[in-house]
């Protein structure tokens, strides 16, 4: 397959090293003579500790591993462009987003719950995260193939995460989400329900990597050259339309293949069938922040394209595979906070939470703050500022001056950089209000959205939703669980809370369970409310 080139993967061709033919070395460049033997004292040891050949070798080896991802540990990723097709320059300045440029992307689609090694086919979210190498800078857009979220707010996510992986005391069961604690834990998170709603449908079971749309799931902000913003929500579009596997389907597909969805993604991009999604945007002007029925701050909630249409703005194309897993899909480091002039958060308070948690994660992950200077994560317009040393920098920074304001640097970039009114800047957004912990009343319509998702459904799809909700709450030991989760459907559709509980020999309860109730009351003292009317 011939290597597809762009701006990024010609500096990632420069870091290629071609062992083939080559003399074996030590880390240190000097020939081995014997890469069988270790050095012993006589034919039959013991062995010496001046062996430094076989140090050099199992010091690397024993530190082979880095810690996987904290979430979505199992992922598959690929090189491409995205080309801009649509005028935006009324919205955003984002260079990348001028019709007619082509950036480089780096791809990475992924589960969430499972590990590094579990089976792409599990019931689960897939992660759709996508690198843009822009002439300004790298831009993340880090989604999901679900356009809404679990939780509200960025204070919940350990819990949420602590709950669906495997339980702390033995370690099970490995599948994302069929049992106890995570079905306690949404149980008595109402704000779910929408979500759980997606999750039981058959996108949770995507047929491929490449018939997934993603989405970029909170609300972003454009903002043009006059400093004016626009809220926007991010959607790709697979051209291969969406697709999904049936249940019996993906357990059996789990056990024949662990690696299907890898293995289709590889195959394909390697077999020049690339790939593409087209990018779209819901533009929503600030004077329409609070028009709706539902927060458009509110990270469980769609905005129907009925109210605000689809517009595509361009195309992306995935052709070519990374030359090495692991120094290209397993480090690199995606970060919804890396942003580039035009485009902003918004604020979304999961979204808000989630611009420390990346960062944090890939300095301990990455080993060092100097993960930017990895050949998958460097910008192609390089960097430079005054930050200096740490674990593992790569990149050798010239002259005596690494601090601002200076005297000896002027006309370098560090002296320049800051004078000529160009960067990023945050957008202008006036804020009033007090310091508090609070969540917005206007976040308090759990099951209005769930229910018009489980309508959206053919009736075949909801079914496969009723059965999916049977097996995983049959999993469940805790029949006080599986109670209060089926008060939750109850709330959302009575044939669907119905037809469950008669696969789990339950009668659903009208109202919420009072522990539901309780914890919801902890975020709006009145709950439930009433829904707004739209
Ligand atoms: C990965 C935190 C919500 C999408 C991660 C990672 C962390 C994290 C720590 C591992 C990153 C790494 O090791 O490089 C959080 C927190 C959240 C949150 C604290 C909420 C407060 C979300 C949401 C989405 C999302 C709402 C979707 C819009 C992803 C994706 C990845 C990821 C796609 C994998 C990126 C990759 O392929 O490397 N998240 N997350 N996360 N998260 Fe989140």
């Amino acid at each position: 397959m011939k290597k597809e080139k762009n701006l990024k993967t010609a500096e990632i061709d420069q870091r290629l090293v071609d062992n083939i033919e080559q003399i074996m070395t030590t880390n240190d460049g000097v020939p081995i003579s014997d890469n069988n033997n270790t050095l012993k004292a006589g034919e039959r040891g013991p062995s010496l500790q001046q062996d430094h050949i076989y140090f050099d070798k199992l010091m690397h080896f024993d530190r082979e591993r880095i810690p996987e991802r904290v979430v979505h540990a199992r992922g598959s990723g690929a090189h491409g462009i995205f080309e801009a097709t649509a005028d935006l320059s009324q919205y955003t300045t984002a260079a990348f987003l001028k019709k007619g440029t082509v950036t480089p992307v780096f791809t990475r689609f992924s589960t969430v719950a499972g590990f590094k090694g579990s089976t792409d086919l599990a019931r689960d979210v897939r992660g759709f995260a996508v690198k843009f190498y822009t002439e300004e800078g790298n831009y993340d857009l880090v989604g999901n193939n679900i356009p809404v979220f679990f939780i509200q707010d960025a204070m919940n996510f350990p819990d949420l995460v602590h709950a669906v992986k495997p339980e702390p005391n033995n370690e099970m069961p490995q599948a994302a989400s069929a049992h106890d604690t995570f079905w306690d834990f949404i149980s008595l998170m109402p704000e779910s329900a929408h979500m759980i709603m997606w999750t039981m449908s058959d996108r949770a079971i995507p047929r491929s990597f490449r018939m997934m749309e993603g989405f970029g799931v909170h609300t972003f902000k454009f903002v043009n050259a006059e400093g004016v913003g626009t809220f926007v929500k991010f959607h790709w579009k697979p051209r291969l339309g969406v697709h999904s596997v049936a249940w019996n389907e993906a357990q059996k597909i789990s056990g024949f293949d662990a690696d299907f969805h890898r293995r289709d993604l590889y195959e394909a991009i390697e077999n020049g069938n690339f790939p593409q999604w087209d990018l779209g945007v819901q533009l929503i002007p600030e004077a329409d922040e609070l028009k709706y029925s539902f927060d458009i701050l509110d990270a469980t909630k769609i905005i129907p394209e009925e109210l605000v249409p689809v517009q595509i703005i361009g195309t992306m194309t995935l052709n070519r595979n990374p030359e090495n897993f692991f120094a290209e899909t397993e480090q690199a480091a995606f970060d919804p906070g890396r942003l580039v002039p035009g485009i902003d958060v918004s604020d979304d308070p999961l979204l808000q939470g989630r611009i420390f948690s990346y960062m944090d994660t890939q300095n301990y992950r990455l080993g060092g703050p100097n993960f930017h200077e990895l050949p998958i994560n460097r910008p192609v317009t390089g960097k430079h500022n005054n930050q200096k040393d740490g674990f593992a920098r790569t990149e050798i920074p010239k002259g005596a001056v690494s601090y601002f304001p200076n005297s000896k640097a002027v006309g370098c970039p560090y002296h320049a950089m800051l004078n000529d009114g160009v960067g990023f800047e945050s957008h202008k957004q006036p804020i009033n209000g007090s310091k508090v912990r609070a969540r917005s009343d206007s976040f308090a319509d759990h099951f209005t959205q769930a229910r018009l998702f489980f309508n959206s459904q053919s009736p075949e799809e909801q079914d496969h939703m009723v059965n999916a909700l049977s097996f995983e709450l049959s999993k469940v030991n805790d029949v006080n669980i599986r109670t209060r989760e089926l008060a939750i459907l109850n709330q959302i559709d009575e044939e669907l809370a119905k037809n469950v509980g008669t696969n789990l020999g339950l009668i659903p309860p009208k109202e919420l369970d009072p522990l539901t109730l309780k914890f919801a009351r902890q975020n709006h003292p009145e709950y439930p409310l009433k829904p707004v009317e739209p």
